[in-house]
């Protein structure tokens, strides 16, 4: 993805827009942003589409959130202009789709919300390196740990948590008839594919699966959803 350069007018409107909007809560002492919820919150429902090093996303439906700032943060722009251009694109996302045909969703977050997804996109984005202190372990780490057939299926959940990872990296299982299958709790449609075995159909919330018979081997399961393999959805599958 190309280097964006965030227009100088679209900064300024932002932080015009945020500021009253801040200083509006009629006289409620503004909430501290929560950055580690915030952190959540992007990865569970920003992260498929948007790469941001820092939060270890790797989604490419959308811009590269660290390549989209790193311009205006060198031009000098500060962390609270970036604040205010998320938050202000969060409620009012441009409304055409992209060359991918892909439009992003308004309000997937809201309220305080918005303003904790908002706060820690600008404190880290364009930034390398590893969150540290709570932030670091505020998103477990997806694919550690290995599936194991059980009662002729073997279950390999997409990660709860949004990441653009199955829960485990690895599965075993033994010659025979198998149900792959792959329950989805975390809103983002996924699939689960083995080339050769079968595909099971894309789903956001609930459970994808097919049935295959296994011979000895290795094999690769993924997700076949666009960008999602590349950005680490696949594991191996052991048949002994
Ligand atoms: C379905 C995919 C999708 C999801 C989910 C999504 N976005 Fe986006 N986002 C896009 C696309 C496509 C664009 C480019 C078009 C536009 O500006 O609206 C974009 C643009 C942006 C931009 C502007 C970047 C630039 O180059 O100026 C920001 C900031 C952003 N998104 C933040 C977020 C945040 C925060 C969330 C989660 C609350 C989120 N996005 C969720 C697809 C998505």
């Amino acid at each position: 993805m190309g280097k964006r350069i965030m227009p100088r007018a679209a900064l300024c409107a932002a932080i015009v827009a945020v500021v009253p909007a801040l200083s509006a809560c009629g006289g409620v002492k503004d909430p501290q942003p929560d950055v580690v919820a915030g952190k959540q919150l992007f990865v569970q429902k920003c992260g498929a589409c948007h790469t941001l090093n820092r939060a270890n996303t790797k989604g490419t439906q959308g811009p590269d959130l660290d390549d989209a700032f790193q311009q205006s943060l060198k031009e000098g722009f500060g962390e609270t202009a970036v604040r205010g251009v998320v938050y202000k694109q969060i409620l009012y996302p441009n409304r055409l789709k992209n060359a991918q045909g892909i439009k992003m969703p308004a309000k997937l977050v809201s309220g305080q919300d918005a303003h904790d997804v908002a706060a820690y996109v600008a404190s880290v984005a364009a930034k390398s390196g590893r969150d540290s202190g709570r932030l670091a372990s505020a998103v477990r780490a997806a694919g550690g740990g290995t599936a194991v057939e059980k009662n002729g299926t073997i279950s390999i959940p997409a990660d709860p948590n949004g990441q653009l990872a199955y829960t485990y990296a690895k599965a075993t299982g033994s010659t025979g008839p198998v149900t792959i299958a792959m329950p989805n709790r975390s809103g983002t449609g996924h699939d689960i594919v083995i080339d050769g075995l079968g595909k099971g159909s894309v789903v956001s919330k609930g459970v994808s699966s097919f049935k295959a018979t296994l011979r000895p081997g290795k094999y690769t399961y993924y997700c076949s959803v666009p960008g999602h393999r590349a950005a680490g959805m696949q594991g191996t599958l052991t048949v002994r």
